[in-house]
């Protein structure tokens, strides 16, 4: 995608000392980054804080990294913001997560606006609470129109479910008789997940160290480089969304072919 060249150097602009824009191949910018924002909790705790402020910080550096990934012309930013295990909180978190999600997300729409960017939802809406799902479609339909950047939230998402769901909808299919079962390939298959029109990430960044994907997007990683900081999501900013990219740029990507060098 386009990236607007001033914004970007304004954007970079007083770099800190181990990472700057300069370090990076513009031309060579993954289509399609995805982020484990993990570590609120941790964050809020080693401050003497309650877990709720590390996620009513972490919205600022979501914010952050929307703006930054817009800079740099990312096609698509995911976030992975709450799983189908994160029910299993105490009733207090999860409640102040779902009335989080839905003022932010009205909080958030004129930036949304402004960077022209278009929003998707991966996972079950339709079981959270009427008010978040409400400011969710609302959110959808006003950015509808938008043509730039696509922000995929996976809300309620567990990518286990994703994947019976896919099959599931196969099956009403076959036994309706609009598709015949030599037709499921992969390309079906993946035509019925959540992110049927997105590309699959290129680089998936965790952050807080853990070192599992946590039922994210299974299918869709299959050939993701992963890069995980111990950085926990409230403290994450713009360069170190840089250095993942970095190091995504310095890995060798294979896909179970040879490297460039090695088949020379
Ligand atoms: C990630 O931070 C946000 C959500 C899962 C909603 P955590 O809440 O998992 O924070 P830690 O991992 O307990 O520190
Ligand atoms: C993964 O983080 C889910 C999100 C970031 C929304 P968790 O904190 O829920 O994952 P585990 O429990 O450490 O595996
Ligand atoms: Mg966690």
């Amino acid at each position: 995608m386009e990236f607007d060249e001033t914004k970007l150097r304004d954007h970079f602009a007083e770099p800190p000392s181990d990472i700057s824009l300069a370090d990076i191949d513009l031309a060579r910018i993954p289509r399609h980054i995805s982020c484990i924002m993990d570590g609120n909790g941790r964050w809020a705790t080693s401050r003497g804080l309650a877990r709720t402020e590390g996620h009513k910080a972490g919205i600022v550096s979501l914010r952050e990294i929307i703006t930054t990934a817009v800079r740099l012309g990312v096609d698509v930013l995911s976030a992975y913001a709450f799983s189908t295990e994160n029910w299993n909180r105490p009733q207090y978190e999860v409640d102040t997560l779902m009335y989080l999600f839905a003022k932010t997300f009205i909080d958030e729409l004129p930036l949304l606006h402004r960077e022209n960017a278009r929003v998707e939802f991966l996972g079950d809406i339709s079981a959270l609470p009427t008010r978040t799902r409400d400011v969710f479609a609302r959110g959808l339909e006003e950015c509808a129109d938008h043509t730039g950047m696509v922000l995929a939230l996976a809300v309620n998402y567990g990518a286990r479910a994703e994947i019976a769901r896919a099959a599931r909808l196969l099956a009403q299919e076959v036994a309706a008789g609009s598709l015949a079962p030599e037709d499921i390939d992969e390309r079906a298959f993946a035509g019925k997940l959540y992110t049927a029109d997105l590309p699959d990430p290129e680089l998936v960044v965790r952050t807080s160290g853990e070192m599992r994907v946590s039922n994210y997007l299974l299918w869709q990683v299959a050939y993701s480089e992963f890069y995980v900081t111990d950085t926990y999501w409230p403290d994450f900013d713009r360069w170190g969304l840089l250095r993942a990219i970095r190091a995504f740029q310095n890995r060798d990507r294979r896909f179970g072919g040879l490297s460039q060098s090695a088949k020379a």
